[in-house]
């Protein structure tokens, strides 16, 4: 008994420039706002930066013959904005085009498909010292780097991403501080968030200009949220956290307004004056498809001890990751379900899903992640759940390829289905990408 996906299904993995391909003084390539980030003392664990990572960008051949090797249909891969314009603005860097052109061609000739996020967090430094998401201009030089980059690259790629996750760009960079730029501030990161999305907004229009009519989407990290008790003041939380996570950007997008909770919310810390007359209308643009980054399901409390946050998350009851979440399919079954029934039709694909263990390559040399299979299989089958009550999946990007530069925790947390001895640059597929490769060639799992 099979349980089978839709044909032609995109089975993919996905990763990001910044987190592996290293080289980040080659070929032109101007600094980014994770190698300033990097450098800041504590910012990430051990002092790893992004400078060697998986030195993806020399052995990017390799890698493909890898991918190729275990069967993927799609790779998801990010452009680096300070290889493409290394000031953030203005002078085209022709050799870091030039790389995307060459993995973009290995890629077709391997048969896989590329979907290319154009912002996947790597802001180029000179645009952070002008206030970065902070600052309205930015979404300009988003736009034109779009542009740019679509120009050269686009009739080779069906599939375009604007942005990688912005609550995460903006509430992790701009409110908590947790990722660079590492600013922390109640207000800062609200209007960085509308400054994502605005530049979002113009680059949809860019591309659609230059002759983009299909295959181009955001991806967005939705958690499924739940009240920890039918206790109105945990229900009125869950509200809250559900606002700040997932309807702060999923409203303008499909409803063409910010909530007025989460605005009013807000109020205390913002006058969002930062939204101008034509904003919303410039983000609500058509798009062709969404992507969904799923991570999370979380059981939200009323915040007793009112620690400014206006709620708590409640400790995992599931097995947890290495990174200490807990492994919770059901959520993205909720979360794929729920935007069907509340904002949109639009073909959905899960961009990214996977998770952290603590993966060792054991005396007979290979690496038996037992608990990722087992993590993948029960994901695989919500989102069949998902698309079993009519929710348009096409696609499914494992998170990730490879163990890679996991931002604010280095290289202490591993996501690939590929290990990497980062010492040698050794890649050791581990059990669960040939798992994953039999999922493929049967496009399905046995039930
Ligand atoms: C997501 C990011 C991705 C990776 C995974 C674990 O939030 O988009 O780059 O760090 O988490």
């Amino acid at each position: 008994m099979m349980l089978r996906f839709p044909a032609n299904f995109l089975w993919g993995a996905a990763t990001a420039a910044y987190q592996i391909e290293g080289a980040a003084d080659e070929d032109g390539r101007g600094p980014s706002i994770w190698d300033a980030f990097a450098r800041k003392p504590g910012a990430v664990t051990h002092g790893d930066s992004g400078a060697i990572a998986c030195d993806h960008y020399h052995r990017w051949e390799a890698d493909l013959d890898l991918m190729a090797s275990l069967g993927l249909r799609s790779y998801r891969f990010s452009v680096a904005w300070p290889r493409v314009l290394p000031e953030g603005r203005g002078a085209v860097n022709q050799r870091g085009l030039d790389f995307y052109k060459r993995l973009i061609d290995g890629l077709h000739a391997r048969g896989i498909t590329p979907m290319a996020t154009l912002y996947h967090w790597d802001l180029p430094q000179a645009l952070e010292e002008r206030g970065g998401w902070a600052n309205r201009d930015t979404t300009d030089a988003f736009a034109e780097y779009a542009a740019v980059v679509y120009e050269a690259l686009g009739d080779e790629v069906p599939f375009w991403i604007t942005l990688n996750e912005p609550w995460c760009a903006a509430y992790l960079g701009y409110g908590n501080g947790k990722h660079a730029p590492g600013i922390t501030d109640g207000a800062t990161w609200l209007s960085a968030a509308h400054h994502l999305l605005l530049g979002h907004g113009k680059a949809v229009s860019a591309l659609r200009a230059k002759g983009c009519r299909d295959g181009l989407g955001i991806t967005l990290n939705l958690s499924a949220v739940h009240p920890a008790s039918d206790d109105p003041r945990d229900v009125a939380a869950a509200r809250r956290c559900d606002g700040h996570e997932n309807r702060l950007f999923l409203d303008p997008l499909f409803r063409g307004s910010y909530p007025d909770d989460v605005v009013s919310r807000y109020a205390q810390v913002t006058d969002w004056s930062f939204v101008r007359d034509g904003d919303i209308s410039t983000i609500a643009a058509p798009l062709d498809l969404l992507g969904v980054n799923y991570y999370l399901r979380h059981r939200v409390a009323d915040d007793s001890l009112d620690s400014g946050h206006g709620w708590v998350l409640l400790p995992p009851t599931t097995p947890r990751t290495a990174v200490g979440i807990g492994t919770e399919p059901s959520g993205l079954t909720e979360v794929l379900v729920r935007l069907k029934n509340e904002y949109t039709t639009l073909p959905l694909y899960v961009t990214e899903n996977g998770a952290a263990y603590h993966d060792y390559v054991d005396p007979e040399g290979g690496v038996d992640d037992v608990e990722r299979v087992s993590f993948f299989d029960s994901h695989f089958r919500a989102a069949h759940a998902a698309i079993a009550q009519g929710v348009e999946l096409r696609g499914y990007y494992v998170w990730s390829l490879l163990d890679n530069f996991e931002w604010a925790d280095g290289y202490s947390r591993r996501y690939g289905i590929v290990f990497v001895d980062f010492g040698t640059q050794r890649r050791i597929p581990k059990q669960s990408a040939y798992w994953y490769q039999k999922v493929i060639q049967s496009n399905g799992l046995t039930s």
